[in-house]
Formats: C-alpha cells, structure tokens, sequence
C-alpha cells in the first residue's frame, strides 16, 4: 500500500478528475454535524425567494418593488456586479463559498415570523450550472422568471450593451447584429453578439434545464408585459406565491408619466415617487417593422414551445404570447 501527504493524494486525484476541481455546496441547514461546526451563521439569512431574470425582463423593478414589502430583505445594492449577487452563476463568486453568499444579506429578526430573505440575479436564468448549484444549496427556494417578449428583451439587450460601449455593438446596428451569420461571413464578434443577444430568449430551452433540478410547483412566472403595465396585480399574485402577508401596493406604486413607468411612492413626501435610475426605460428608436418581423420569425418555433410547455404546467400564458394566434392551433 502506497500513500503520500494530503496535498499530494489531492493534486494525483484532480489529474485523474479534473472536472471535480470546480467545488458543488451543499446547504449545511440540511446536516446537523454540518450545522454544528458552521458557527455564527443562521440558515434564514440563505435566500427563499431567487428571481432569475432573464436580464433585460424587467428584473430590476420586480426586484425594487418587492423590496419595499416589510417581510421580504433583500442584499443592499452591491458594488461587485452591477447590484446583484450572482453567486450561482460566477465561478469567482461561487468559489468564495456559502459564507460569502450568506454574508451579502441582512438576518431576519427572530421576533418577526414570515420574514424571509430573497435575491435577484438576472445572470442566473441563462447560466448553465446555476440550476444544479442552486438546487443544491437552496433546494427548497420559490423561483421567479419574468417572461418578457423576447423581442423586446433582444432589442433592449442591445441598446444595453451599446451603451455600455461594446465596441461590437458600437460598430453594427441592431440589423446587423440578428442578421449576423457564417454565411454572410460575419466576424466572430458580431456571432457571438448575436447569440448573447438573442438566446436568452429561447425561454423553452432554458426553463426546461431548470425544470431538472426544481419541481414546478416552486416556479412562478411573470409576464413581463404586464409588470410594466401592471405591476400592482403582478405583486399581488407574486406575494400570494410567496405566502407572505398581503400588502397594498396600490398605495406603494404610482405611474409617473415623466418616467413613462411604475415608480415607487415616497415614504417621506408623497407627492414624490422614485424610480429606477436612468439606464432602466432607456429612450431609444422604436424597432423597425422589418426586424420585427425577421426576429417573429425566428422565434416563433420557440414560443409555440413556451406556449405548449406553460399549457401543460396549466400556466396563463404571457399576454404577448398569447396574441399569436397560431400557437392555439
Ligand atoms: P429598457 O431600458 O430597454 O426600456 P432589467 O432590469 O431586467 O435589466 O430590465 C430593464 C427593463 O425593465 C427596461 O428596459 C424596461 O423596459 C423594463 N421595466 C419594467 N418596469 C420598469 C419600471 N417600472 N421602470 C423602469 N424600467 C422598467
């Protein structure tokens, strides 16, 4: 019998198994012998309530509104990714552990019962090993996807990325960034733009990797439409998926026609409402009807999936989809 020091035994182990090197945390909550060397930490401060995104659905405002609900904590802003956590899906994150993760959100008061503490990352809807990780930590977590028309999503991905100077995004109209394709020779930049941009939106795909990993019945969807339109019934319903007390958002949101959208009523003067900052409901030209009609096309196939996927989860299809006729057939 050979042997050799543990750093070693480690190393000769991760050359036969790379693919282990890269860490999977499990919750402690679940293990008593876990718990008991896990000091100073408390298992309510792991989230119960993840909004996935997509990005550019809308996240933001459901994440804002829902924050000013007494019995939902949520992280402060943070510095490190753009206000989210994105814990499960950043490998740089990821590694820092469940301690890290805990530490980005406030402890519930023992007192008060029915608290609990939810995050948004709109990185994680799209990221291929988000759902296993979440699941594996956080399994019994309530999960939140706002299906926005991928359309509209694609388009305003865009105008987010050219204004965040991607030097792509700078260089090629949205045309040619959906046009893009190997056979008109396009570079590999502009490919990969074009898939960044318009994948996430093959919402079917996606949901159905989350739906490995977590029953139905913990999934909630948004229709995206209807949050700009009517964020007071969606929170109404969302709350009542949660199981937290009902609360008036009727007298917490306000439409503001400067913004052009729902803003939350001041507390302290409440005549004022505050919105989300300035790269949230950009001014930008409207879509062409030709790219509409070219992006209809590309998605149709994909949102009949949606359509069919929702029925049998006996799911009230988003508005948007529902005004496609075709997908009833
Ligand atoms: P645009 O800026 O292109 O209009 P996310 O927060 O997921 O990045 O989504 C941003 C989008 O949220 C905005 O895209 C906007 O259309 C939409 N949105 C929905 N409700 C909003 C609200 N109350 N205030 C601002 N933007 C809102």
């Amino acid at each position: 019998l050979v042997t050799d020091t543990p750093i070693n035994l480690a190393n000769a182990y991760f050359e036969i198994f790379p693919e282990d090197k890269q860490p999977v945390w499990t919750s402690p909550c679940q293990d008593k012998r876990h718990m008991s060397i896990w000091s100073g930490r408390n298992c309510s401060q792991l989230p119960s309530l993840v909004i996935l995104g997509p990005q550019k659905s809308g996240s933001t405002a459901l994440h804002f509104f829902l924050k000013q609900h007494p019995r939902l904590l949520t992280n402060p802003m943070t510095t490190h990714a753009f206000e989210e956590v994105q814990f499960f899906s950043s490998d740089l994150y990821y590694n820092k552990g469940v301690d890290w993760y805990i530490s980005n959100f406030p402890t519930p008061n023992s007192t008060s019962t029915g608290t609990l503490v939810f995050e948004k990352s709109a990185t994680y809807f799209t990221h291929l090993l988000a759902p296993e990780r979440m699941r594996m930590l956080i399994p019994k977590a309530k999960l939140v996807v706002i299906l926005a028309d991928p359309i509209k999503r694609a388009y305003s991905w865009y105008q987010h990325v050219k204004f965040h100077n991607d030097p792509t995004a700078l260089i090629h109209n949205f045309t040619s960034v959906i046009k893009a394709s190997r056979k008109n020779s396009s570079s590999q930049n502009l490919l990969n733009l074009r898939s960044r941009c318009l994948l996430p939106g093959i919402y079917h795909e996606h949901l159905e990797r989350w739906l490995e990993y977590f029953p139905q019945n913990q999934i909630y969807f948004v229709d995206g439409g209807e949050l700009v339109d009517n964020p007071i019934n969606v929170l109404l319903g969302l709350v009542e998926f949660i199981g937290v007390e009902y609360l008036d958002f009727g007298k917490i949101l306000k439409f503001n026609p400067k913004k052009g959208f729902y803003c939350v009523v001041s507390s302290s003067k409440r005549s004022r409402t505050i919105c989300l900052g300035r790269s949230k409901g950009r001014q930008y030209p409207a879509l062409s009807k030709e790219n509409t009609q070219y992006l209809e096309r590309y998605y149709s196939a994909h949102n009949r999936k949606l359509y069919q996927m929702l029925m049998k989860m006996s799911r009230r299809p988003p508005t948007w989809l529902m005004e496609e006729a075709s997908y009833r057939q």
